[in-house]
């Protein structure tokens, strides 16, 4: 049987309540002879703060770049408001996708059936949705330089961020997003602002050049970004695989995740480049919801994402694709069958905890297996 080391982060508020969840996902898996887990904890965010006085330790990235793959909970809440700048619960979860060189963030938005009607959208827009969105993680606004406040002459304040995009960066990450499409329906929808900022301009000719010289069969279409927001509540189902910046992809991914029914429900896998000689990629699994402080410790949280990211870590990182295609059925049997989390739940429906989704997640694999 195959064996992975896995790194677990569950940072703060919800983050460690379903992780707690995942694990026995991890642990149905050894059970059933599909492949074991060595699992190693550490510490991120508020929580690496309170004990470290910093986000993150370089021995927990140095862990976290030495093992199979990372499991990320969440980070952030308002007991670390007044925290420096550098070392804000957040700058650990940046730093991990900086120094692990995770480029490539996928963020699939699927609309599980039972789900349909949790959606604020009519359920004719979103039954069936099956949608990737590819956003560049390590680049962008998040990083350039400057990026800073600085007091000018006048007593005035003045703040400024940085938007930087090379040829580089662009066409690794439109080559995922190609790649992505032709295991799918086989389009990409590149989303930029070429009418105002120089970055989309690049954007839009490096990933049109791209498209020229190597995926000629995928078919390519741009849509600003803006407008691509508003197709994204008006009519989802168009978009295939859609790549952008990582400042539109944060935007976009957390309106894609309301078409699912809940940002409780969206998981995503942060990829590196493959290594030139075992072809293994560095890779960091989270759920897209963050930290909920208003309901964390309440055992209320819906540990769906986080299950899901892990199913995505057996798919991208494991090569298990039919225990990924298992975690995934599980989760839509258990969802079939009228669970809910109070995220997802219909006004007047009964809502399980936390505890409860997880166990019913586990029964649902015993069950398929
Ligand atoms: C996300 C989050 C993060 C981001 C925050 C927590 C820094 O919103 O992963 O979407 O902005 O990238
Ligand atoms: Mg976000």
């Amino acid at each position: 049987m195959a064996s992975f080391n896995l790194l677990l982060l569950p940072g703060d508020g919800i983050g460690p309540e379903v992780m707690t969840e995942v694990q026995k996902v991890a642990g149905f898996l050894d059970k059933a002879g599909i492949a074991s887990f060595e699992t190693e904890t550490d510490l991120v965010g508020g929580a690496s703060f309170d004990a470290h006085k910093k986000a993150v330790t370089d021995a927990a990235v140095a862990r976290a770049g030495a093992a199979d793959a990372v499991l990320f909970g969440a980070v952030g809440g308002p007991k670390w408001a007044d925290v420096p700048y550098g070392e804000r619960p957040e700058a650990g979860l940046l730093r991990l996708r900086k120094d692990l060189g995770l480029f490539a963030n996928l963020r699939p938005a699927v609309c599980y059936p039972a789900l349909a009607d949790a959606s604020s959208l009519k359920r004719e827009i979103v039954e069936g949705l099956d949608i990737m969105i590819v956003r560049e993680l390590t680049g962008g606004v998040y990083f350039g330089e400057p990026k800073e406040i600085v007091t000018l002459e006048t007593g005035e304040k003045r703040a400024v961020d940085t938007q930087i995009y090379t040829t580089h960066e662009i066409e690794r990450i439109a080559a995922v997003a190609f790649d992505l499409a032709r295991l799918r329906r086989n389009k990409v929808t590149s989303s930029e602002k070429n009418n105002v900022m120089k970055s989309g301009v690049l954007w839009k000719q490096v990933v049109t050049a791209l498209h020229q010289r190597d995926y000629k069969d995928v078919e390519l279409e741009h849509h600003l970004a803006d407008a691509c927001g508003m197709q994204l509540v008006r009519w989802p189902k168009q978009y295939d695989v859609i790549v952008c910046d990582n400042l539109f992809g944060d935007m976009l991914s957390d309106v894609a995740s309301m078409l699912t029914g809940s940002l409780g429900m969206l998981p995503s896998a942060s990829l590196g480049a493959p290594d030139a000689k075992t072809g293994k990629r560095k890779a960091m699994y989270e759920p897209v919801h963050g930290s909920a402080p208003d309901i964390a410790g309440k055992g209320l949280a819906n540990p769906l994402a986080m299950i899901c990211s892990f199913g995505m870590a057996l798919r991208y990182s494991f090569n298990l694709a039919e225990a990924a295609d298992l975690v995934d059925r599980a989760v839509a049997d258990v969802l079939a069958s009228g669970l809910r989390t109070k995220d997802i739940a219909a006004a007047g429906q009964n809502a399980v905890g936390t505890t409860e989704m997880g166990d019913a997640v586990v029964k649902a694999l015993q069950h398929l297996n």
